[in-house]
């Protein structure tokens, strides 16, 4: 996976400026739907996810190419840490990824779910995948197993997951060595899993919630960064740059959503100004969760319930405004052809995680009769739409290249993504081991790949909507769980309504 990148704010120019107004003026002229089949893509989607399994598969398994793997993760510690999900292309458990992954599949079937039809199912499938390891890594009251594998020794190969023989050192935070970023993050998420499961599954839904209260009450009283005592397991992988206030607001915001005790709504108040939530950073992803706590608690604002989380609301407005395309203060970037781009690799997970915003905050809008003031215009929820769904059409091929970027759909996409499994001959073709180095070979072959990872979206084109298909450009081919978690709730929501 790409490591950790401090996105700087992009240059102001006159020129960029009149592109987004040009790129403005396309969208309102072109609403109409390039015929995208959003249902395929959306079946795709959350069949990536079984792709990603770590450990036992299970006989239901439809991705038929991927193998057991990893069954004896947490052994060396002691503990059972089998199950979860590879974060990319690399065969290690990253848990700060894994568990904002499982939150926005949880936050997808939240507001989404109605409109999924056969794929509902699958996608509370691939949320139970990661809540049901995630119960594993919190097991033990007051650790949290926060990644399993080395990741040195696993980037230094390439390996099917099946035939890894790197370490599999077990990483995790206590009472001595805090991480308040990775312990909210896997609250928020065991805690958004639990309203997924409250009347699907009750008994699991409480010990999820449950767990939820243990884990946040340890992230809360014993604070830091875990990238402070796990600095070189976890940097510069998924290294906590932004700081640990964000998840605790963030943890509190779902366990006041799924549990709605006072305590929470109290928390979240009290430490509105202290954790920072009006840090309307312009970005929503595994490290950043300003501009999600803020259009997550603004839903109650707008539903007319909630008065004391009014600044939440108005910050949501204000990320709104900053990202939309065409005023005259974009701190987002929109390349030539549409898509919004941040420097820093791997920009599709922005694209996805901005744009499902943009949709979650358009529909609360929609609910409450409301649009966004913005300084020089104001934007309502069917713009909002539309800019979401012309990032998610870019994605499935309304682009300069006219490519999906999205394996296996559409007819043409990604044929070398930056994938171990994807990139080497399967276990039923080829049972015999490949070893370490004798993978290098595949990588660095011309050849696409032998096995198609469907549904994965990789990294996707520069800022000049220029793609290389090339593996050892990573920041472009690899794909993630946290690019694809986000785009199931918008696929979910455009399958239904074009
Ligand atoms: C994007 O990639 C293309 C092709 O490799 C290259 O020519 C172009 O300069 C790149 N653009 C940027 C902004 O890096």
């Amino acid at each position: 996976m790409a490591p950790n990148v401090l996105c700087l704010p992009g240059n102001v120019s006159a020129f960029r400026v009149t592109l987004a107004l040009l790129l403005l003026l396309s969208l309102l002229l072109h609403p109409i739907s390039a015929g995208h089949d959003y249902h395929d893509a959306l079946r795709k989607s959350i069949l990536f996810f079984e792709g990603q399994r770590s450990g036992k598969l299970p006989p239901d398994q439809r991705l038929k190419w991927r193998r057991d793997s990893a069954l004896h993760d947490g052994y060396t510690a002691g503990v059972d840490l089998t199950g979860g999900y590879y974060d990319a292309g690399d065969n290690i458990k990253f848990g700060f990824p894994m568990a904002f992954t499982t939150t926005l599949l949880a936050w997808s079937v939240i507001d989404f779910g109605r409109t999924m039809g056969p794929e509902l199912k699958n996608t509370v499938r691939a949320v139970k995948w990661g809540t049901d390891y995630l119960l594993k890594a919190t097991a033990v009251p007051d650790v949290v197993f926060v990644q399993v594998g080395d990741p040195y020794s696993d980037h230094n190969c390439w390996e099917r997951p099946e035939d890894m023989d790197t370490s599999r050192a077990v990483y995790k935070i206590d009472k001595n060595h805090p991480g308040s970023d990775v312990a909210g993050e896997t609250a928020a998420a065991l805690a958004a899993a639990s309203i997924v499961f409250r009347s699907r599954d009750p008994a699991y839904s409480r010990l999820l919630l449950n767990r939820a209260v243990r884990v946040f009450e340890f992230a809360d009283r014993h604070r830091g960064a875990y990238s402070a005592s796990l600095r070189s397991a976890v940097c510069p992988f998924y290294c906590d740059v932004n700081g640990f206030q964000d998840e605790l607001l963030w943890g509190a915001a779902w366990l006041h959503k799924a549990s709605r005790r006072r305590v929470y709504r109290e928390y979240i108040v009290r430490n509105e100004v202290v954790l920072r939530a009006g840090d309307t950073i312009n970005e929503f992803g595994w490290d950043n969760k300003h501009a999600g706590i803020n259009v997550l608690i603004s839903k109650e604002v707008l539903m007319g319930k909630a008065d004391y989380f009014q600044s939440f609301k108005q910050n949501a407005d204000e990320f709104i405004c900053s990202i939309l395309p065409g005023l005259s203060h974009p701190q987002v970037q929109y390349s030539p052809g549409g898509l919004i781009f941040k420097p820093g690799g791997s920009n599709m997970q922005h694209v996805t995680s901005l744009s499902f915003l943009l949709l979650a905050y358009s529909n609360y809008l929609s609910h409450a009769n409301k649009v966004v003031p913005c300084v020089q215009t104001s934007a309502s929820p069917v713009f909002l739409k539309q800019l979401a769904k012309r990032q998610v059409d870019y994605i499935l091929g309304d682009n300069p290249l006219m490519m999906s970027y999205m394996v296996g759909y559409g007819a043409r996409y990604p044929q070398r993504i930056h994938h171990r499994g994807s990139s080497l001959p399967s276990v039923q073709v080829h049972p015999a081991h490949i070893g370490c180095k004798a993978g290098s070979r595949y990588f660095l072959s011309p050849n696409p790949n032998p096995n198609l990872l469907v549904g994965a979206v990789v990294g996707g084109p520069n800022s000049s909507d220029a793609f290389p298909d090339s593996r050892p450009f990573f920041q472009e081919s690899e794909p993630t769980t946290y690019i694809n978690a986000p785009l199931v709730g918008l696929l979910a929501y455009f399958s239904a309504h074009y």
